[in-house]
């Protein structure tokens, strides 16, 4: 069994949404299928798949204006929130450190965080792949938990592109955070791989050792990718 999930960034409406959510409900598969959509389409109903948000502030509450907690998040049933995107790292400026206030916050309102790590180009020609995956892994995730999370290796220089790494990179990244984790005492939370996921190279890419399943982004969007991608794997 996978997770499969979903990241619609800043897409789509709610009656694509309700589309999508329908078109699910046909789908017939024992992974774990979650759509991470824009707050406004967080109270949507959706019984066969759960939603998450994108982003969540770093505060608890407060003159934030245009911010949303995680309080409110979990107050409209969402069970999942997606931390430390690439694209958040990107425009909005977040660090390792801010991330881990941001997972600790969700954790403490009852929310899965989906903690995204991963290497800028320029990090991955510099050769240092591995150590940016491992400070992310340490300094982004609170350890001092009991309550699940999940984990998300993006390499930041594929997502969007239609680019992979090879089956070797995506495998030593992982075996690097499962066992990183490991050390941190969270042996056994899923690791997801993410960046240019289709249903084309999905069931591959989950046949990796220590991949649990994906996030995709761009392949989420429509029902016709979103499905093969669900249905690629048992
Ligand atoms: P992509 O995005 O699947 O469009 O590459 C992945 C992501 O940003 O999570």
């Amino acid at each position: 069994m996978k997770i499969i999930a979903g990241n619609w960034k800043m897409n789509g409406t709610q009656q694509q949404l309700k589309t999508m959510i329908s078109d699910l409900s046909s789908v017939e598969t024992q992974n774990t299928v979650i759509l991470c959509v824009p707050f406004t389409m967080l109270t949507t109903p959706s019984d066969k798949i759960s939603l998450g948000a994108q982003d969540l502030s770093r505060h608890t509450h407060g003159a934030f204006t245009g911010q949303i907690s995680a309080q409110m998040i979990a107050e409209t049933g969402a069970k999942y929130v997606i931390i430390g995107h690439s694209e958040c790292r990107q425009y909005n400026g977040d660090t390792n450190s801010i991330v881990r206030q941001k997972a600790t916050n969700a954790l403490n309102n009852g929310l899965i965080p989906i903690i995204c790590v991963g290497e800028t180009m320029d990090e991955k020609q510099a050769g240092k792949t591995m150590a940016v995956i491992e400070s992310g892994v340490r300094e982004s995730i609170p350890s001092d938990t009991s309550t699940p999370i999940i984990v998300a290796y993006e390499p930041r220089w594929a997502i969007g592109a239609g680019l992979t790494p090879t089956a070797a990179e995506i495998a030593d990244a992982h075996n690097l955070i499962a066992k990183t984790l490991s050390d941190m005492g969270l042996g056994g939370t899923p690791i997801l791989y993410g960046a240019s996921v289709k249903g084309s190279n999905a069931a591959e890419i989950m046949s990796i050792s220590n991949v649990d399943g994906v996030l995709v982004g761009g392949a989420s969007l429509k029902s016709d990718d979103f499905i093969p991608i669900i249905t690629s794997v048992k």
